[in-house]
């Protein structure tokens, strides 16, 4: 579904991706672990379009997208959740999920139908559904990111941590959706800090350091390693 082939991004003379090369396979779910500063927005950004890289290529289905501008990168399959939601503030939560189709041409009956489904996933969001986002919680606000990216039917869900700043209660409430987004099918490519939570719902995961990929493998593998265990596990 996506590769990326050694991509490099810099910010100036600052290089914040050095030679990444990361590929998910349809219907994969995988995890990109690493510390603060480490990258991982950068990378997510520059698969969206949002950076463009200085090297390197990003594949989408089999079509090179990377010089493909980012508004039209959802038509084409994926739909990135940005790091701090960038929900419409002012835009009550029906209209930030109506926006959320905005590369679509539904007809009102498929609007409503992908609405409700949204609702069903998201009970909370049912009940507000005339809140103007802004004022929702930050739990809420990060279910309406994902709600509105779903209302697209993407092929491939970019996730930037999704567990950002939530209370515990509610980090399990946003995984356990993404666990049945999983079990629907679909592709997702993950950016967590909640390296637990992130290894349990991957099928595979790779660390990132200053930039750099330094490690991949399995769920399992990965929660094995003594290296991951103690920088990311707090296992020692
Ligand atoms: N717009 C920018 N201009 C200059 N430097 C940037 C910019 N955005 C990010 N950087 C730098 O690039 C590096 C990687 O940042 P990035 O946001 O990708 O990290 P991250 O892994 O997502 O971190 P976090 O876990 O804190 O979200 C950092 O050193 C950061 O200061
Ligand atoms: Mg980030």
């Amino acid at each position: 579904m996506l590769e990326l082939n050694n991509i490099s991004v810099k910010y100036g003379a600052i290089e914040a991706v050095r030679d990444a090369s990361i590929s998910v396979k349809t219907g994969e779910v995988v995890a990109i672990l690493g510390a603060n500063g480490a990258g991982k927005s950068t990378l997510l950004n520059c698969i969206a379009g949002l950076i463009h890289p200085a090297d390197g290529s990003i594949s989408l289905a089999g079509q090179d997208i990377t010089t493909i501008p980012a508004h039209v990168r959802p038509a084409l399959g994926s739909v990135l959740v940005p790091e701090g939601r960038g929900v419409f503030a002012d835009q009550n939560v029906q209209d930030n999920l109506v926006l959320g189709a905005y590369y679509k041409k539904y007809s009102k009956a498929k609007l409503q139908e992908k609405i409700d489904s949204c609702f069903a996933m998201f009970p909370r969001l049912a009940a507000r559904r005339h809140q103007i986002s802004g004022t929702l919680s930050g739990g809420e606000q990060q279910m309406l990111a994902i709600a509105r990216a779903l209302m697209g039917e993407p092929r491939m869900l970019l996730l930037d941590e999704p567990s950002l700043g939530l209370a515990p209660i509610i980090i399990q409430d946003i995984f356990r959706s993404l666990h049945s987004l999983r079990e629907a099918g679909l592709t997702i490519l993950l950016v967590e800090q909640m390296a637990n939570q992130a290894l349990q719902l991957a099928d595979r995961a790779y660390v990132l350091e200053t930039g750099r990929i330094t490690l991949s493998g399995t769920g399992p593998e990965l929660q094995r390693d003594p290296q991951v265990r103690a920088a990311y596990l707090g296992v020692h």
